[in-house]
Parts: structure tokens; sequence; C-alpha cells
């Protein structure tokens, strides 16, 4: 029999991507979402490329009643994959309230009913935000965590502090803690992909909008930093490898390919890329421009920070495998899919 895994915010962007792959591997997600940055079209999404519609419970991971009746009726939940949260940093400075009650009161909730139901393994979506401007690069997961730079990135630091200590107490199931460095990319399909708010917030979708038209100019924040070009370096991981890494880590405890009650892991490519080569790239495999300026710093940028990724290369027995331009070529793909959709 499939084993069930419960995957909070599974109509996301990271989270639709790893319900694809869970299929893949021969499990049977089971969905739960508020939908409240994301529509349920995806399912039709995940259908088209599994040829299997996955199980869809609209539903608040806040709403603890409403959880607790899913856990009963499923019955037998293998794992739970949570990603439901709120993700926006500006937003979070302005609303830290919501942000705290989002993101911390579903994950006790959900790790109540884990224990309660004798749930094995429990995978969180954690950031590299946790470390802040780290003193060295690449950033190993033994790095100090730094203080958060935004009510967000504190949920983030909080959620792991709630995980290890429930781990130290002894709970019934184990933790890994994946700690993601920048997202980006589709599904190659083009039947799933990220679907932002209003204007986007993150550097791919404002750059892909922009060498659609939608955007005028893409604004790069700084080129003064310490760095080659003087842009800010990050760490673009694929969101297809990035999904493959939850089943890599579920598997691993479902089997109990280790003792350890909780471990952390950095998800990454191991490569640094500045935004101006980024760009560049870009322009390069799709060979379209994307008008850009040079503008001041954005508040609150880390200047430069990729990840150590051998741990899991070694333990999971994980690497990212696409290339920058494949995943940036992606990423066009998808966007010239929701105009043809009429989505943007
Ligand atoms: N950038 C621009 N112009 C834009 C948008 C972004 O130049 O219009 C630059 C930023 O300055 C940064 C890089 O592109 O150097 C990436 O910025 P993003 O906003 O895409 O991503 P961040 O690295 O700032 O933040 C992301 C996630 C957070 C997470 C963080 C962890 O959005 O949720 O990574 O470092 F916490």
């Amino acid at each position: 029999m499939k084993k069930k895994i419960l995957v909070t915010g599974g109509t996301g962007f990271i989270g639709s991507h790893t319900v694809v792959e869970l299929q893949n591997a021969g499990f049977e997600p089971i969905i739960v979402d508020n939908l409240s940055n994301s529509s349920a079209d995806v399912i039709d999404g995940i259908e088209k490329i599994t040829g299997v519609r996955p199980k869809f419970v609209e539903l608040d991971c806040n709403d603890m009643p409403a959880l607790r009746a899913l856990f009963l009726e499923e019955g037998n939940i293998a794992g739970v994959i949570h990603f439901a949260a709120s993700k926006a940093v500006g937003e979070s400075v302005e609303k830290p309230m919501l942000y705290y009650r989002n993101n911390l009161v579903s994950l006790l909730n959900i790790m109540d009913l884990m224990n309660e139901f004798g749930t094995k393994g429990f995978v969180f979506s954690s950031s590299c935000t946790v470390y802040g401007e780290p003193d060295v690069n690449p950033v190993t997961e033994s790095a100090p965590v730094k203080p958060a730079l935004s009510p967000y990135g504190n949920t983030k630091q909080i959620a792991e502090e709630i995980i290890r200590d429930a781990s130290v107490a002894g709970v019934g199931y184990k933790s890994i803690l994946l700690r993601y460095f920048n997202p980006i990319g589709a599904h190659p399909t083009t039947f799933i992909g990220e679907l932002p708010n209003g204007v986007p917030q993150n550097l791919i979708p404002y750059l892909t909008q922009t060498a659609m038209g939608i955007r005028k100019e893409l604004s790069v924040f700084g080129d003064d930093y310490n760095t080659p070009d003087g842009s800010c370096i990050r760490d673009y991981i694929n969101v297809v490898d990035l999904a493959k890494a939850h089943v890599k880590a579920l598997d691993r405890m479902l089997k109990d390919e280790s003792d350890v009650a909780l471990e952390v892991f950095n998800l990454g490519t191991g490569r640094g890329v500045s935004v101006l080569e980024l760009i560049n790239t870009f322009e390069q495999v799709t060979g379209v421009k994307v008008p850009h300026k040079i503008v001041g710093r954005r508040a609150g940028d880390i200047e430069k920070v990729w990840g150590s990724v051998e741990k899991a290369n070694e333990v999971l027995g994980w690497k990212a495998v696409e290339t920058l331009g494949d995943t940036l070529k992606s990423a066009w793909e998808w966007q010239l899919k929701l105009r043809e959709k009429g989505l943007m």
C-alpha cells in the first residue's frame, strides 16, 4: 500500500513540485492548503504531469479541529511535509502578528497531531535566511544562526527551535529541517510553476515579467557590494531539484536510515551567482533582453550567501543537477505559458 504523506501548502510553488515528485516516487500525497496564496487549478497541473489527481483538502492549518478531523479520517499518515506558511518578507514587517500566528500556530498544531497519531517523519521548510550574512561562504549547516532581519525570518528560526526542543524532549517522530537557498524555475512541462500575487518581490518573477513587457524595467538593488561585479550573490536552486530532496528526506526517516531524531540540511547548488550574472545568463539562454537599471540597495538584503551542500550530497544522496541556464529557461517558458492562459 502506498504511504500517505500530508503536504501542507501543497498547492504552493515548492509544495506543488514536491507533490509531483512524491507521486513519481510511489507515495500518496494528501494536499492541505487554505489557498491564501495559490489556486486549486494547480491540482489540474499536477494531474496532467503525473496522470494521478492528488487528494486535496481546503483547510487552514491554524484550524486545529479541522486538521484533527483530517488526521482521524486518514488514519495512517506516515509523514508530513510542512510548507504552509506566509513568506513575504516586507509584509511580515507590517503585519508581524499575522506572520507569527500563521507560521507558528500551524506548526504547533501539526506537531501535536503527529505525536498523537503516530506519524513517523516530519520535513520542515526552513530557509538560508537563518544564517543572515554568513561569516564564511559556502555556509555550512553548523554556521551560527544570526538574528533575524524580519518577522518572517524570525518565524523560521523560532520554528527550528520549537522542532529542536520537541526532538530533545522526545517525540514519536523524526524531523528533518531543510534550509532552502533561492528556489527558482518551473516544471519542464510548464503545467506548474510560480504564481506570485501582484507585483513580485522576488528577482525571478520580476525579471520574467519585465522580459515579457509587463514591467517596464527591473531594478537591480545595488552595485556597490563587496562582490566581483558589485551586485548581491545568491545560490539559485531549481525547484524540481529541490522537490526531489524532500522525497530523499522522507525516505531517510521512513526507512529508519538514521537514529538521529533531528537533522538539518542545506539545499542549494553550492554555487553563488550575482544578480547581474543571472540577468546575463537569462538573456543568453532565452535570447530575450531584460531592461534593467541599477538602483540603491534594498533594506535588509544580504550581500552574499551560498550553501555548502556536501552534507545533503553525502547523507541524503541528493545533488542539484539542473543548470542555471536550463532553470532560467524553464522560468521563461512558464511565463510564456501564463500569458498564453491569459493569467499574466
Ligand atoms: N533583487 C533585485 N531586484 C528585484 C528583486 C530582487 O535586484 O527586483 C535582488 C535582491 O537584491 C537579491 C536577489 O535579487 O540580491 C534575490 O532577491 P529575492 O528577493 O529573489 O530573494 P532573497 O534572497 O532576498 O530572499 C529569498 C526569499 C526569502 C528567504 C531568503 C533567504 O524570498 O523568503 O531568500 O535568503 F528568506
